[in-house]
């Protein structure tokens, strides 16, 4: 089925990787199926308390009764033990498939216990972005059979890491190189207007990268570069491997999966998202980031200018401090205003209204369809559509993503979700 294969951690996969999706969007169920089909999966770390409702009761009962720095340190302590149960849940749906890797924020406050954690865990790798990881290898210092996963986006970054790490006398076993012009969540460029920069072109990160790796020595193959953000299709997938990238990595396609941890309001949105619909923003830490244009996002945009100048240091809503630093709690007026935690944790809980959806700007394989993770990863691999609806797909797909009567369909859902959204309550087809 595929004749080009990863290889991580002494481990040959099939090269295409989905990609660690906060807060709780790619769970164990997610990164589970994505290994016991022989890939690599990933468990975002941040926030993981929200698929445990035990967990959660042990928080909400200290509201009112403990002071912030109790409530701060009992979060990140439930936190720990549901990355614990996420990681090893994942591992047995895997069975001793694929690999099971966490994703860590460099930004998030607790990103050094959290990695810590995934390797006692017993995870496979550890994946890193939001800010530069150089400190990745002293944090799994003990854990050298974890591989080390750093995300970029442009050469620069990857001569960086390089430098530094082999100074360490290690190296990445692989990095993500993710373009900041498609993919979904936080983005690797300073200011939204640098988001379509040639520096972050896929063929130009390639190509200096083999300039940089023959500088310092290193052998091509020795340090993988998978390619993240707006891969959609076979062809895509093929592309880029002939190109030279060892692997490619999805966000968005495999959120919308029968098997992604998010709830299916949530993927109806993502799903049902036309490009008009996207929106880049800045974030309360201080990046650009992708997301679906919901009430709350339309809302909050309308109002970031007022919100912005009104900034000030102010308590922590949540008593979480999840990022080092915040522009809500911090008062930085000139980035995001709002609790990025409880928007991300509603849009988790499929409350369509008020929380935060992100997304990567574009198409989906399978149109606004939730189909199951092998299906998606058939396809990637091998061009082959799922049997049942293939007619409408390869029409879809031929348009572009959209065509025939699930255009139609799709059309009609956008124009009632837009009806809905201006009375305040956007509305997603129930299943
Ligand atoms: C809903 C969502 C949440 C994401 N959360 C994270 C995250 O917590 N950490 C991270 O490194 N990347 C995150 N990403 C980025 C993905 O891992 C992936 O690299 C990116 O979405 C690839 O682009 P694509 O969506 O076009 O496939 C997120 C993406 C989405 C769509």
């Amino acid at each position: 089925m595929n004749e080009q294969w990863l290889t991580l951690a002494g481990r040959r996969l099939v090269p295409v990787v989905q990609g660690g999706m906060g807060i709780g969007i790619s769970a164990h169920r997610l990164a589970g199926t994505v290994a016991k089909h022989n890939g690599m999966g990933t468990i975002a770390s941040i926030d993981l308390r929200h698929h445990h409702p035990d967990l959660l009761a042990r928080i909400d009962c200290m509201h009112g009764s403990h002071a912030a720095h109790e409530i701060k340190a009992a979060i990140e302590a439930v936190n720990l033990i549901a990355l614990d149960r996420e990681v090893r849940a994942a591992r047995s749906i895997a069975g001793g498939n694929g690999l099971i890797a966490v994703n860590v924020m460099k930004a998030v406050s607790a990103h050094a216990a959290l990695v810590r954690q995934a390797c006692e865990s017993g995870a496979d790798a550890i994946v890193m972005g939001a800010g530069l990881p150089l400190d990745l290898p002293e944090l799994t210092a003990g854990y050298p059979h974890v591989a080390l996963i750093p995300i970029l986006s442009d050469s620069r970054g990857v001569s960086l890491v390089l430098r530094k790490w082999m100074k360490k006398g290690r190296l990445p076993d692989a990095i993500v190189i993710e373009h900041p012009a498609h993919a979904g969540g936080h983005l690797g460029a300073s200011r939204i207007e640098d988001l379509g920069e040639a520096r972050f072109s896929f063929d130009r990160v390639l190509d200096e990268c083999r300039e940089i790796y023959a500088a310092l020595g290193i052998e091509w193959t020795r340090v993988p570069l998978i390619v993240a953000g707006g891969i959609h299709r076979h062809e895509q997938v093929r592309h880029w491997l002939d190109k030279g990238a060892a692997g490619v990595q999805l966000g968005t396609a495999f959120a919308v999966t029968e098997e992604s941890d998010a709830h299916p309001d949530f993927k109806e949105v993502l799903a049902r998202a036309r490009p008009e619909d996207i929106a880049e923003f800045t974030s309360v830490a201080g990046l650009p980031a992708r997301a679906v244009l919901t009430p709350w996002l339309t809302k909050y945009l309308s109002r970031e200018t007022a919100l912005q100048a009104k900034a000030k240091v102010r308590q922590c809503l949540e008593g979480f401090d999840c990022l080092q630093a915040c522009g809500l709690r911090d008062g930085v007026a000139r980035i995001g205003q709002f609790c990025i935690d409880l928007k991300l944790a509603q849009a988790l809980r499929g409350d369509v209204a008020r929380g935060l959806f992100f997304r990567g700007r574009d198409p989906l394989p399978f149109g606004e369809r939730i189909r199951p993770v092998a299906e998606l990863m058939r396809y990637l691999l091998t061009g082959e559509l799922p049997a049942e609806p293939a007619g409408e797909l390869a029409g879809e797909l031929a348009g572009g993503g959209g065509g025939g009567v699930a255009d139609e369909a799709r059309s009609a859902a956008m124009r009632l979700s837009k009806n809905a959204a201006s009375a305040g309550s956007f509305t997603v087809r129930s299943n």
